[in-house]
C-alpha cells in the first residue's frame, strides 16, 4: 500500500476479466472488505472515474430519469456537472424507497437535552408523514421550487424534517447553526435572499435555555426578503408572535395533508446552501446540488462507517454544519440507517452523558470531533467506565487534526482497542468525506487520515506550483479530478469560487490545508495554510473577527491569531491597538466589551481567550500584518519566529513577547 502503487495504477493494464471483476466490486458500493479490494476499487476509480461513478449511481439509487452524461468539467471556468440530464428527488431515495422494507424501522432516534425527558423513535413511515406534512406547510405558505428557506433551529427532529421537506418540494435549504448571532443570521439570510425562516421559540443546551426567537426578532429588523417565519414550539417560553409574519408550525400542520408529491428535480438543481468562513470577506454560501451530493454522501457513509442493517449510528455534530447535513441526515437516511440526533451537550447533566446515550441505544458507530474527545479525556475515566459501551464497533473523528494523545485516549478508553478510528478529512466544500480509513480494512495510524476514498485523487503541491511525486513529502493539499459532491459555486459569486479554490494551482481544487504523505502513502493533515483558524472544530476567518473588534470605539486596529489549546485545538488571541482615548480605560472591562461585541457580531464561538493591548503590530513595509510572528509567540515558540528584518518596526516583537509571556 504505498503511494507508488496508488499513483501508477492508471498506467497498469487491466485485462477484460479483471475489469469484469472490478465492476462486480462496485455493484454494491459497500463491499470493500479487504485492503486488496480497496486497492482494486481505487484503481478502477482512477482508471476511469466516469465509469466508476456511473456504475455506482446506476446500481444504488432510484432515478426518475437517467443521465445523458456522467461528468462535464471545464477547469478554466470551474464549471462542473455530474449526471446531467438525470431527474430525481433525493427524498424518494432517502425515505420513500425504504418504506416497503423498512417502514417500521427507526429512522431517527431523538435524544433530548434532559435525560428525564422522553426519547423519540421516528420510524421511516412516520418520518415520511412528517416530512410530507411539513412540505405541504411550506407550499401552503408560498414556497416553491428554487425558493431559499433559512432554517435556524436547535437539534430537534423538526430540523431534520424541515431540511427534508425543502428537498421534497425543491426549495433550497440554508441551515444556519443556532449558536450564531442575530447579525450572522441576518447577513446569511440576506446573502441568499431567503423567503422564509424556520425557527423555534427557544432551545435548551445543557442547563441553559436560549431565547432563540428573541435573536430571530432582532435579525428580522433587517431581512427584507423574509415573508414568513414558521415557529416550532419547543420550550413554550413566552414570546412575541409578529402579526402577518410569524406562524406556529403546529397550527399549520393541523391544516395539511400527509401526502406531498415529490418535486422532480434535475441532477444539477441546487439542494442546499451552507455558509462557511473564508480567510477574507463575508462567509461564502457553498452551493451543493442534488444528484452528485446524493451519490457521494450515500457511498461515503456506507464505506466509512461500514453500517450494517440493524446498527445504530450516532454523529454528535449539529445539523447546522456540513457534518450534520451529510452524516446525520442525508448519508444515513439514503442507506436506510437508524441515525441518532442529540439535542444536548456532552457535559450535561454530567460528563458521562455521551456514554450513557451509547449504552442506552446500543450505538454501533460513533462520530465526533477531536475537541469533544479532548474535553472528555480530561474528566475522570469513571464517567466512561460506569457505562457498558461494548456495542461500539467504529469510532470516527472530524473537523480538525486529532493529536496523538487524544487519538490514543479514544482508542483505548472508548474503543477498548478493538474499534478502528476513522479520522475523516473533508470540508464544507467537498460535501463528503475525502480521506479516511475504511474500518477493518485500512490499518489505522494515530493522527493520519490515511488514504483517499475511491474516486478521490489527492495531490500535494509545492510553493512553486509543482506536484510533489512519491512518498515522504509534504505540501499543499489539492484534489485532481472532480468528484460528485463538490460544491458547484459560491452563491451569487462564481468568481470568488474560482479565486478561492481554482486559482492557486492550474486545474486543481485547492483545499487550503497543508498535508504530508508518509513513507507508505498515508496522508496526515497538518492544518490550514491560510488565515482560517479552527477553534473547537469551527472554521473561523480572521477578517470578520478583526472587523468586529475594530468596531469598538476605543480600538484603532487589531489582529487575531490561533494558538495551540489543550481542549479546543486552537484558541484565539487578539492583539489590539487602542486609540488614544482608549488608553486610560480599564483593560479588563475593555476586554469584556470586545468579547461581547464579537459574540453579538459572530457568535460566542469566536470569542478571544487572550487579549493583548499593544502599541503596534508586526507589519511588513508593504503593510501586511505578519500573523505568523504573533502565532509563534502565542504558541510559546517565540524562539522560532525566523527572520524579522522585513518588518517596518522590529522592536514591536519584543513588546509582544513581553505582553504574551504571562499567559504561557
Ligand atoms: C477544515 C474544513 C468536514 C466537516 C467539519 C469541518 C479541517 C476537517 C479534518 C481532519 C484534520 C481536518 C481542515 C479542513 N479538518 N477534518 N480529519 N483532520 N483537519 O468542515 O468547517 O468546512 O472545515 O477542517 O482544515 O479544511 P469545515
Amino acid at each position: 500500500m504505498n503511494d507508488e502503487s496508488l499513483q501508477n495504477t492508471s498506467e497498469q493494464a487491466i485485462t477484460p476479466e479483471k475489469l469484469n471483476y472490478l465492476k462486480e466490486l462496485t455493484q454494491h458500493y459497500y463491499n470493500i472488505d479487504s485492503l486488496a479490494k480497496y486497492m482494486d476499487v481505487y484503481r478502477i476509480s482512477k482508471n476511469d472515474p466516469e465509469d466508476f461513478w456511473n456504475t455506482i449511481a446506476e446500481r444504488n439509487f432510484e432515478w426518475r430519469k437517467k443521465w445523458d452524461s456522467v461528468l462535464k468539467w471545464n477547469p478554466k471556468k470551474a464549471e462542473v456537472t455530474w449526471f446531467e440530464g438525470a431527474q430525481l428527488n433525493i427524498t424518494e431515495n432517502a425515505i420513500d424507497r425504504h418504506l416497503e422494507t423498512r417502514g417500521n424501522k427507526t429512522a431517527i432516534i431523538w435524544e433530548p437535552n434532559d435525560p428525564e425527558e422522553k426519547t423519540l423513535y421516528i420510524s421511516y413511515n412516520e418520518l415520511s408523514k412528517r416530512v410530507n406534512k411539513m412540505a405541504n406547510v411550506l407550499k401552503k405558505n408560498g414556497i416553491k421550487k428554487g425558493d431559499r428557506v433559512c432554517i435556524y433551529l436547535p437539534m430537534i427532529p423538526e430540523l431534520a424534517i424541515a431540511t427534508l421537506a425543502c428537498a421534497r418540494i425543491g426549495a433550497v435549504h440554508s441551515v444556519v447553526f443556532a449558536g450564531f448571532s442575530a447579525l450572522a443570521l441576518s447577513s446569511r439570510i440576506n446573502d441568499s435572499e431567503c423567503k422564509m425562516l424556520i425557527t423555534a421559540d427557544g432551545s435548551y443546551r445543557g442547563s441553559k435555555s436560549i431565547n432563540l426567537k428573541g435573536i430571530v426578532d432582532e435579525a428580522m429588523g433587517d431581512t427584507p426578503s423574509i415573508e414568513c417565519v414558521l415557529v416550532v414550539k419547543q420550550t413554550s417560553s413566552d414570546i412575541e408572535m409578529v402579526k402577518d409574519r410569524d406562524i406556529w408550525l403546529h397550527d399549520e400542520l393541523n391544516q395539511v395533508d400527509d401526502k406531498c408529491e415529490a418535486e422532480v428535480m434535475d441532477a444539477e438543481d441546487t439542494l442546499f446552501i451552507l455558509y462557511t468562513s473564508g480567510s477574507t470577506g463575508t462567509p461564502k454560501g457553498m452551493v451543493h446540488t442534488t444528484a452528485g451530493y446524493m451519490v457521494y454522501t450515500a457511498f461515503s457513509f456506507k464505506n466509512v462507517f461500514q453500517y450494517q442493517e440493524n446498527d445504530v449510528y450516532w454523529c454528535t455534530a449539529d445539523i447546522g454544519w456540513i457534518t450534520g447535513h451529510s452524516y446525520i441526515v442525508y448519508g444515513p437516511l439514503l442507506n436506510g440507517a437508524t441515525t441518532l440526533m442529540f439535542e444536548g451537550v456532552p457535559s450535561y447533566p454530567d460528563y458521562g452523558r455521551f456514554w450513557e446515550i451509547v449504552e442506552k441505544h446500543k450505538v454501533n458507530q460513533f462520530y465526533t470531533a477531536p475537541t469533544a474527545i479532548r474535553a472528555l479525556a480530561k474528566q475522570d475515566v469513571e464517567f466512561v467506565d460506569k457505562h457498558d459501551i461494548s456495542s461500539l464497533k467504529v469510532l470516527g473523528t472530524v473537523g480538525e487534526p486529532i493529536n496523538e494523545e487524544a487519538w490514543n485516549w479514544y482508542y483505548e478508553n472508548i474503543g477498548k482497542r478493538k474499534c478502528p478510528i476513522v479520522d475523516t478529512w473533508w470540508q464544507t466544500e467537498t460535501g463528503g468525506i475525502m480521506i479516511s480509513p475504511i474500518p477493518f480494512v485500512t490499518p489505522t495510524k494515530p493522527t493520519f487520515a490515511t488514504l483517499p476514498l475511491p474516486g478521490i485523487q489527492p495531490s500535494l503541491m509545492d510553493d512553486k506550483g509543482e506536484e510533489l511525486k512519491g512518498n515522504s513529502v509534504s505540501g499543499k493539499l489539492c484534489i485532481k479530478h472532480p468528484w460528485p459532491s463538490m460544491a458547484r459555486t459560491v452563491y451569487g459569486n462564481h468568481q470568488r469560487y474560482i479565486d478561492t479554490y481554482f486559482s492557486a494551482f492550474e486545474n486543481l481544487y485547492f483545499t487550503g490545508d497543508g498535508a504530508l504523505r508518509d513513507e507508505v502513502g498515508y496522508y496526515r493533515i497538518t492544518g490550514r495554510v491560510d488565515d482560517v483558524i479552527i477553534v473547537s472544530g469551527h472554521n473561523l476567518g480572521t477578517a470578520p473577527i478583526e472587523d468586529a473588534i475594530n468596531e469598538h470605539p476605543a480600538v484603532a486596529e487589531s489582529a487575531i491569531v490561533g494558538f495551540a489549546h489543550k481542549v479546543k485545538g486552537n484558541a484565539l488571541a487578539g492583539f489590539v491597538i487602542l486609540k488614544n482615548e482608549g488608553e486610560s480605560r480599564d483593560k479588563q472591562n475593555l476586554s469584556k466589551e470586545i468579547n461581547q461585541l464579537i459574540s453579538s457580531k459572530i457568535g460566542p464561538i469566536a470569542k478571544l481567550d487572550r487579549i493583548h493591548f499593544v502599541s503596534g503590530l508586526p507589519k511588513t513595509r508593504s503593510g501586511k500584518i505578519m500573523r505568523r510572528i504573533m502565532r509563534k509567540i502565542s504558541s510559546n515558540e517565540g524562539d522560532q519566529i525566523g527572520d524579522i528584518s522585513t518588518l517596518l518596526d522590529p522592536d514591536i516583537v519584543e513588546e509582544i513577547k513581553e505582553k504574551v509571556q504571562p499567559f504561557l
